[in-house]
């Protein structure tokens, strides 16, 4: 039984989190300084549950971290080798249907997707990339939008609503033909409200949405996740945004 002296706690991995009525598993584990493999959460934004990589096993059956509630008594697998196998595997199908050419990135040593990958020891993809054609949307005077890095997690289209009050990103089409769209009379961003000042503007985990004329300001080698691996790396750190690189 839980008393007011004693908060409410379920174990992550046998170690006990206390936790908040209405606090997700996320938001528990994060806050006690656990890393839950993540894409497309961010603290400061409502969930949606879009990449399935903080799926975690929750007594025994798998639920995603950021949607769950967190209850008394929880028994949460985390860092389980099923686990990690699991989300190996769709890290490597996600770097498998875009285009992520990392040494050529300027995101790279910043991006979510790829510190993720290093954290599952990834290796490299085990099938065919899909190489696929998408657009380089440079219209913008200030921002890029390089669909070649999507990897659709919504973070852009959550900012822009929740933050930014401006609805500027939403994901349209089906199936394989999925992808991500600008409200704007000619679908590009650089006729839409969209603004470097925007929330929106610094939550891309990817190098999808970057500022222009940025480049190297900040060197390889001394980037946000070169220091460490992702799951050593603070929260504030871990979704402090482009605007936090000097
Ligand atoms: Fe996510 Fe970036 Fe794609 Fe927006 S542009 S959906 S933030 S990967
Ligand atoms: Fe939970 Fe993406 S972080 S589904």
């Amino acid at each position: 039984m839980t008393t007011p002296q004693q908060p409410a706690t379920f174990t992550l991995d046998g170690q006990t989190v206390p936790f908040e009525p209405g606090q997700t598993i996320m938001e528990a584990a994060t806050r006690a300084g656990h890393h839950v493999p993540h894409l497309c959460w961010h603290p400061e934004l409502g969930p949606s549950g879009a990449c399935r990589l903080c799926t975690v096993e929750v007594d025994g059956r798998q639920g995603a971290a950021c949607t769950t509630r967190a209850a008394d008594g929880q028994v949460v697998g985390n860092r389980t080798p099923e686990l990690d196998g699991r989300r190996r595997l769709l890290l490597q199908m996600l770097f498998v249907e875009g285009n992520h050419f990392c040494p050529s990135c300027e995101k790279s040593g910043d991006c979510l997707l790829q510190a993720e990958a290093y954290e599952m020891g990834m290796h490299g993809p085990q099938w065919e990339e899909f190489y696929p054609h998408r657009p380089v949307d440079a219209s913008h005077p200030t921002m890029w939008l390089d669909l070649n890095r999507c990897i659709l997690c919504k973070l852009c289209v959550r900012a822009s609503h929740e933050k930014d009050g401006k609805d500027v990103f939403a994901i349209g089409g089906h199936g394989i033909g999925v992808h991500l769209v600008v409200d704007s009379p000619s679908g590009r961003l650089g006729d839409s409200s969209f603004a470097d000042t925007d929330f929106a503007a610094r939550v891309c985990p990817v190098g999808a949405i970057l500022p222009k004329r940025r480049g190297f300001a900040v060197p390889i080698g001394e980037r946000r996740f070169d220091a460490a691996p992702v799951s050593a790396t603070p929260t504030a750190v871990l979704h402090g945004g482009d605007d936090d690189r000097s």
